[in-house]
């Protein structure tokens, strides 16, 4: 087969070979207003411990409210979440009402200050370990404290068929995992 080369800047890099996973990551500032925001830049970096690495933009206050008290849930939203999920990208000011404004629902989460959203349907809670910057973005390294999911789909054969998670794949573009396979 022919094959042809690409861009590979992310504006035009298509299509797009790293699908990343969607969260609805929430962070509290120093007052203690919720901010919410879409981030794709998420995976797994090491497993002992269970750390996993969040790219932002540093002013994005989901950045700066991480580097003020080092805590936030990831939030991942099922398919029937994506245009909510879209719409939260749009930029509220602290105070402004970030969750039930987007016709979101906080909920505590276990182990740090920042909610769960009720809507989503898998919640990994992280506490910062390492921050590295790259010009006008960073990557935090981030530790997973507690991890909380539907009992729907933690009871169900196969869970990802109800959680249905999104993946971003280029701007405005996402993919959706409505089934797995199981080998053995
Ligand atoms: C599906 C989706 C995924 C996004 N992923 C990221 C990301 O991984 N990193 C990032 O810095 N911005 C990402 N953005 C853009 C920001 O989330 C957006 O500009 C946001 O409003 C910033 O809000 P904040 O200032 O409240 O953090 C994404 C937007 C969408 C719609």
């Amino acid at each position: 087969m022919e094959k042809v080369s690409i861009d590979v800047s992310q504006r035009n890099w298509h299509p797009s070979p790293l699908a990343g996973p969607i969260a609805l990551v929430t962070t509290v500032d120093a007052d203690g207003h919720v901010n919410v925001a879409p981030k794709s830049l998420i995976n797994f970096i090491t497993v002992r411990p269970l750390r996993v690495f969040l790219g932002c933009n540093r002013e994005h206050h989901t950045a700066r409210n991480l580097l003020g008290n080092g805590e936030c849930v990831l939030n991942f939203p099922g398919d029937d979440l994506v245009a909510k999920v879209w719409a939260a990208a749009e930029v509220r000011e602290p105070g402004e009402g970030e969750v039930a404004a987007r016709g979101l629902t906080d909920i505590p989460a276990e182990r740090v200050a920042p909610p769960r959203i009720l809507e989503c349907r898998y919640h990994v809670e992280c506490r910062f370990e390492a921050v590295h910057w790259f010009q006008d973005e960073c990557v935090f390294f981030l530790d997973v404290l507690a991890a909380s999911v539907d009992r729907d789909a933690f009871s169900a054969k196969d869970p990802y068929a109800i959680l249905r998670p999104v993946f971003f794949l280029e701007p405005g573009t996402y993919g959706t995992i409505s089934s797995s396979v199981h080998l053995r």
